[in-house]
Parts: C-alpha cells; sequence; structure tokens
C-alpha cells in the first residue's frame, strides 16, 4: 500500500484514497478493498484521460473536452474528481457532480513536470501528463 493510491469496495462502491500507508488490506463491506491502477493511454485516442492546458499560472485539466467529446456528466456516469499534480508533492483537486464540465481550472506557481489524475464512476482511474 502507498500514498495516494486509490481503492474501491466492489460491494458499496466506497472509494478511499491513501494518505498514510498501514495494514496491508483494508477491509469493507467484508471484503478487501480493491486498488484502483491509473490507467493511461494518448489522450487523443482515449476520451478519459485528463488533458492538461497551460495558460500562465492558470492549467486546466478537462476530460474530453479537449477531444470534441467531452466525458458525459450525467447521475448514471460522471467524473467525481480531477487532481492536479504538481512539483514537490503538491495536490490540487477539483470535486465535481452530475451537471458540471468535465473540467478544472487551478492557479499554480511552477507549471513544470505536471500531471493529472481523474476519476469515472464507471470507468474509474486515469492519468496523465503534459
Ligand atoms: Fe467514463
Amino acid at each position: 500500500m502507498k500514498r495516494k493510491e486509490i481503492y474501491r469496495c466492489n460491494v458499496c462502491g466506497k472509494v478511499i484514497e491513501v494518505l498514510n500507508p498501514g495494514a496491508p488490506e483494508t477491509i469493507c463491506c467484508g471484503e478487501p478493498m480493491k486498488l484502483m491502477e491509473e490507467q493511461t493511454a494518448e489522450w487523443k485516442g482515449e476520451k478519459h484521460v485528463p488533458k492538461i492546458t497551460i495558460d500562465g499560472n492558470k492549467v486546466t485539466v478537462d476530460v474530453g473536452i479537449s477531444m470534441g467529446t467531452p466525458h458525459p456528466m450525467t447521475e448514471e456516469h460522471w467524473i467525481m474528481w480531477i487532481e492536479l499534480i504538481c512539483k514537490n508533492d503538491c495536490y490540487k483537486r477539483k470535486f465535481l457532480n452530475p451537471g458540471d464540465d468535465p473540467k478544472a481550472t487551478f492557479v499554480v506557481a511552477d507549471t513544470t513536470g505536471l500531471s493529472a489524475r481523474e476519476y469515472c464512476n464507471i470507468h474509474y482511474l486515469w492519468a496523465g501528463s503534459e
């Protein structure tokens, strides 16, 4: 178990993030929670990959908008959160709700070495970098 890993309960759907690794297994609903692997691909070929756009100190992360096919944001299927990972282990996260645009804008002091993650309620965890 490592810091920042995301685990999901296959029974109740609860999602947790590790802030301080501890016991090797986390149990929910009587079963070990499942590690959500970071799925990656080329953002132009897979709408789930978070795309990073930098404008000065403003960094926008979108899911599908840059491809012209925004990821759905319905009650059944939506992006639950978007996270920007900056230099020096600084994490910024925006939680989204159905009806929102599948994007988040953050202001950062240093725009080098950025990466991003997003979590879809159906297709789970995706990661991408500049
Ligand atoms: Fe999805």
